[in-house]
């Protein structure tokens, strides 16, 4: 089963779990963290913008020691790529900073940190998977505040952090790209998406499940790729969208970057590798095209 963990290994010491404490709640990812492992019977505290800004440290050491969780996922981010690279200091002070206040609100309680970050740490000039351990060269100011931000968790907790990188994202709540692509299928729009970009759509629900058996299984501090096995590009999402809505996948044609020029530069190649999961004995989440059908009932129900 996807994101089910094996026995952990003889490194692994199963990490007793009474609290977790989610920030960026109401965020994709951070809807179906809380709704998993709420629904597994966890206490589980889901804190959304309103009720825990990031950005004050004040307001984040005291939810910290209010809710004395023994593990924070920060679903919280800037995730506004384009606007980033006009904004970069607002979004380094949500993606990089706000992990500063975070790990250290953390390192003073004992509590672990996940700190979910991004394929855009890494250039997008590679021809094979970006290893965990690749090194990071970031050519967005987006990938350069999540960069701090992996950065700011690892100084602080060097024992008790997770570096989660996950990439090409979508869910049942909040806006992606297959949900925009499944509103164009079901209304028999065509539409021309970019085939020079070459990455693994991946459910939120499969990354929840990630960080939960990441934790169950007591796995190392360290980085772990959440992401689908296999790649595709945007070009080949879209068709799979099309046809698992029952549209005419005619109605999709290829472009290339070039022609769809925006802000932020857009990694060519964003596959990442999942050798990681291997140490504490977690299954890696499988294909993206399987993926995408599991996942496609809770997207429609969710339009
Ligand atoms: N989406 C992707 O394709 C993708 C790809 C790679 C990595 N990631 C990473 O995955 C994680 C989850 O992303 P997502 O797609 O779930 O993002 P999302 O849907 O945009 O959710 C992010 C949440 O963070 C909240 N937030 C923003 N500023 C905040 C602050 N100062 N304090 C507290 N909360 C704040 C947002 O609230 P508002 O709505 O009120 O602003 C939003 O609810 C992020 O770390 C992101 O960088 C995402």
């Amino acid at each position: 089963m996807v994101g089910a963990a094996r026995p952990p290994g003889p490194a692994a010491a199963a990490r007793v779990v009474t609290g977790w404490l989610i920030t960026g709640a109401d965020g994709m990812l951070g809807r179906d963290l809380t709704a998993l492992l709420g629904a597994e019977g966890a206490e589980v505290v889901g804190l959304n913008r309103a009720a825990l800004d990031v950005t004050d440290a004040e307001v984040v050491a005291a939810a910290v020691r209010r809710h004395r969780p023994d593990v924070v996922v920060n679903c919280a981010a800037w995730t506004a790529v384009d606007d980033a690279e006009a904004r970069e200091d607002e979004a380094l002070a949500v993606n990089g900073r706000a992990v500063g206040y975070l790990a250290g609100a953390c390192a003073g309680s004992g509590a672990a940190l996940v700190q979910v970050s991004t394929d855009y740490v890494f250039d997008g000039h590679a021809e094979k998977p970006y290893a965990e351990d690749h090194p990071a060269a970031p050519r967005s100011a987006y990938g350069r505040t999540k960069l701090a931000g992996e950065q700011a968790a690892r100084a602080a907790l060097p024992d008790g952090s997770y570096v989660v990188r996950t990439a090409w994202l979508y869910g049942a709540h909040g806006s992606s790209f297959v949900r925009t692509m499944l509103a164009r299928a079901r209304a028999g729009s065509p539409v021309s998406v970019v085939d020079d970009q070459r990455g693994q759509p991946t459910w939120t629900a499969d990354v929840a499940a990630q960080i939960r058996a990441l934790i169950a299984a007591g796995a190392p501090a360290g980085t772990y790729h959440a992401t689908s096995s296999g790649e595709t590009t945007w070009f080949g999402l879209a068709s799979a969208v099309y046809a698992l809505a029952g549209a005419d996948p005619a109605l999709v044609t290829p472009t290339t970057s070039e022609a769809y020029q925006r802000p932020a530069p857009r990694p060519a190649y964003s596959v990442l590798g999942h050798d990681r999961w291997l140490s504490p004995g977690i299954e890696p989440i499988g294909d993206w095209g399987d993926a995408l059908g599991r996942a496609f009932p809770a997207m429609l129900a969710a339009q």
